[in-house]
């Protein structure tokens, strides 16, 4: 593993009872930090003749950035973060769920962007320590876990519009609660046909800061007209779906299970592929095609259309209860959790907690090392 220069923090926090986890409002005692800049002589990758190379990697007490003022990030969004959490198993095990491909979806996203990505290596090794150094917040009641945050940043200063040459990585942690209590929800969602998430030819398919301030305003205004969130569609003409809130989107179409191709408007998630590969296994049929809002609302009238789900890595799978279409609300199904969207829940949760065999080779147990001396 590389060798991160640890300094331990002089002010340990209280750790946060279980129920007032929630989501993203606890941060851990530590942060950890990479950089990249050209001119270097310790590097942790090879130097890139063209740009710069990684290097002073380290876990600092969680703290504000030093920024310069004119650092690309401020003024031209090179920015790109991920997702993902660090499951405690009964066993006290701790496991991540497939992280190589969220190094996948932050390299992708880099060459979109014109960053520099940190090689997996530094990734992955970044991930391990940071839960090794912070083990006491990745906590243990049933649904909880430890969200992890990486971060990318562009901090060369200069104004000029261009790729920065100097990045930063670094990566935050927060321990966050059961998604659901009892066992799955199924919420209300808005079809919005206004606002657009991401274009074709843009940049939907990177997890950078500017779609999501992109969506701030439609999801708002779901949320004062008694959503939970909003169906996006696609950019062009507002015709056929492409992914719900911060999640990807299936459809339970008759026998078969329908969600949109990867393009460059969607996200690809790490949840729905791990969905489709597990739907796949059970001999369920999974159609990669966009699906017109008018068979959409065909299919919730005639009830061919049972179930609709969104996943992700905040709640694995969300089902939809209700779509609001032209100020309309058609019930999905029963109204309330289908049956495969529990099975879903339950098969891709027992992974992570390590309560089923992995047979898939997904999960990455966090190895035992040096914790946080506190
Ligand atoms: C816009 C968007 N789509 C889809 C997803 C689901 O991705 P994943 O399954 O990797 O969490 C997310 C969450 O990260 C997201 O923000």
């Amino acid at each position: 593993m590389i060798a991160f220069r640890f300094e331990p923090t002089k002010q340990p926090k209280t750790l946060p009872p279980t129920q007032d986890l929630g989501f993203g409002k606890h941060f851990t005692d530590h942060m950890l930090l990479v950089e990249c800049s050209s001119q270097i002589t310790q590097a942790v990758s090879d130097v890139d003749a063209e740009a710069c190379a990684w290097h002073s990697p380290r876990v600092i007490p969680y703290g504000p950035l030093p920024l310069d003022p004119a650092a690309s990030v401020l003024h031209y969004g090179q920015a790109l973060f991920e997702g993902l959490k660090a499951y405690r198993g009964d066993d006290g095990q701790v496991r991540l769920f497939r992280p190589e491909m969220n190094w996948k979806r932050l390299q992708a996203g880099a060459d979109r962007l014109c960053m520099k990505a940190p090689p997996l290596k530094v990734f992955i090794d970044s991930l391990l320590r940071f839960c090794q150094i912070e083990d006491r917040w990745i906590p243990k009641a049933p649904g909880t876990a430890l969200y992890l945050r990486p971060t990318l940043i562009g901090t060369g200063a200069f104004l000029g519009v261009r790729p920065s040459k100097e990045y930063l990585y670094y990566l935050i942690g927060s321990p966050v609660g059961a998604y659901y209590g009892e066992g799955a929800e199924s919420v209300k969602i808005k079809v919005e046909q206004h606002y657009i998430r991401a274009a074709p030819g843009g940049i939907g398919a990177a997890k950078t800061g500017g779609n999501y301030a992109a969506s701030l305003k439609a999801a708002l205004v779901a949320k004062q007209q008694g959503y939970a969130q909003v169906l996006w569609l696609d950019g062009a003409h507002k015709e056929v779906v492409e992914e719900v809130g911060t999640m990807n989107v299936f459809f339970k179409l008759g026998d078969k299970v329908f969600t949109p191709p990867l393009n460059d408007s969607i996200l690809p998630g790490v949840t729905r592929d791990s969905v489709i590969q597990l739907l796949g296994a059970q001999n369920i049929e999974v159609v990669q095609r966009a699906l017109k809002l008018d068979e959409i609302r065909e299919g919730l009238k005639s009830g061919q259309l049972s179930e609709i789900f969104g996943t992700g890595t905040a709640a694995s799978i969300s089902p939809v209860s209700t779509l609001g279409i032209d100020g309309q609300q058609l019930q999905v199904g029963q109204g309330q959790v289908g049956p495969l969207s529990r099975q879903l829940l339950k098969q891709l949760t027992d992974l992570q907690y390590g309560r089923s065999e992995d047979t898939w080779g997904w999960t990455l147990p966090v190895p035992q090392g040096p914790t946080s001396p506190l």
